[in-house]
């Protein structure tokens, strides 16, 4: 079966120049094990930071964004930080209707069933990116009341400026009077922190990321030969984002019958598959504003690493 949005998606992306590969295809099923494997990494603080917030102020958040009646997360993966959430009573009284929003088939499985485990309200799925998946959850709105959308894991930052504003924009126009955004952003941090961040001593972020080859392999036919590539993250100061590339070891030829596809990768040429980028406070709070969306409260760790906010609409 082939994935024609997918295959379209690649055919484009590695055309660019530098080439580039969708980063959404990095989360098929074994992808997104990976995921959560590198999310208990203790080099990989930022899941652990934001885990800690919501345990310490998910009253506190709730009560901020005025009992919402739905919750509409983008890319939950596993669904932990909801159960999280839900697990506190004063917020799962309020709550009648989640709505999971994943292109991981796989997650979208593991977040309901995990959820259904504690939460009595009802549970929707749409296995669809971002921006459709929203737009289908809130149009659908069949029960009364606000809605609050979690938008974690600093998600946000695997977007560029220009591309997180128009983003953002899209999230604030689904937000009525009332409505809430809860979103999570990893902040700047020393070099050597991100570097092991982004590249583990256990290889577990290097598997994730040459997993995505393997993936389109299996999707789209291609031939990527996996063991013929290296991982790699820099941190880029300027643009203040980690990059993560795909480095072909030696000269050699990739078909992608799905995509239409044959290129010649010479070695050492990079494939850029994701960017992380990491804000300050005050960039954080100016992309927010551009977007037309104004913070109610905002919540730091303990080690100033990461930050959680609770927005509206102005
Ligand atoms: N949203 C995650 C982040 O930016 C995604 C991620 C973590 C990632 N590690 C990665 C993407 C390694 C590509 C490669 O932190």
């Amino acid at each position: 079966v082939q994935d024609t949005t997918l295959a379209g998606d690649v055919r484009h992306y590695l055309s660019q120049a530098p080439r580039q590969l969708p980063s959404r295809a990095l989360y098929d099923t074994l992808g997104s094990l990976l995921f959560d494997a590198i999310c208990e990494l203790p080099w990989y603080p930022l899941t652990r930071a934001e885990r800690r917030l919501l345990q310490m102020h998910r009253r506190a958040i709730f009560e901020s964004a005025q009992q919402p009646r739905r919750l509409i997360e983008l890319g939950p993966g596993n669904g932990s930080k909801l159960t999280q959430l839900l697990a506190e009573p004063s917020v799962s009284h309020h709550v009648r209707q989640v709505d999971l929003v994943d292109v991981s088939a796989s997650a979208l499985r593991e977040a309901a069933r995990r959820l259904q485990e504690t939460f009595a309200g009802s549970i929707v799925t749409h296995e669809a990116r971002y921006e459709d998946g929203l737009r289908k959850a809130a149009s659908t709105d069949r029960t009364a009341g606000r809605k609050m959308v979690l938008f974690l894991g600093s998600n946000i930052g695997n977007f560029d400026l220009p591309g997180a504003t128009t983003f953002l924009r899209g999230v604030c126009d689904t937000l009525g009077a009332g409505d809430a955004l809860l979103i999570g952003a990893d902040l700047v941090k020393p070099e050597h922190e991100l570097q092991l961040a982004y590249d583990d001593p256990l290889g577990v972020t290097a598997a994730f990321n040459l997993n995505l080859l393997l993936h389109l392999n299996i999707a789209l036919g291609a031939t990527f030969d996996v063991a013929a590539f290296s991982h790699k993250a820099v941190w880029n100061a300027t643009e203040s984002r980690v990059e993560m590339h795909l480095v072909s070891r030696r000269e050699q030829v990739v078909d992608i019958p799905a995509a239409g596809l044959s290129i010649t990768l010479r070695k050492d040429e990079t494939i850029w598959t994701e960017s992380s980028y990491k804000y300050t406070p005050q960039a954080f709070e100016h992309l927010l504003n551009t977007a037309g969306l104004t913070a109610i409260q905002s919540w730091f760790d303990a080690e100033g690493r990461f930050l959680l906010v609770l927005a509206g609409a102005r």
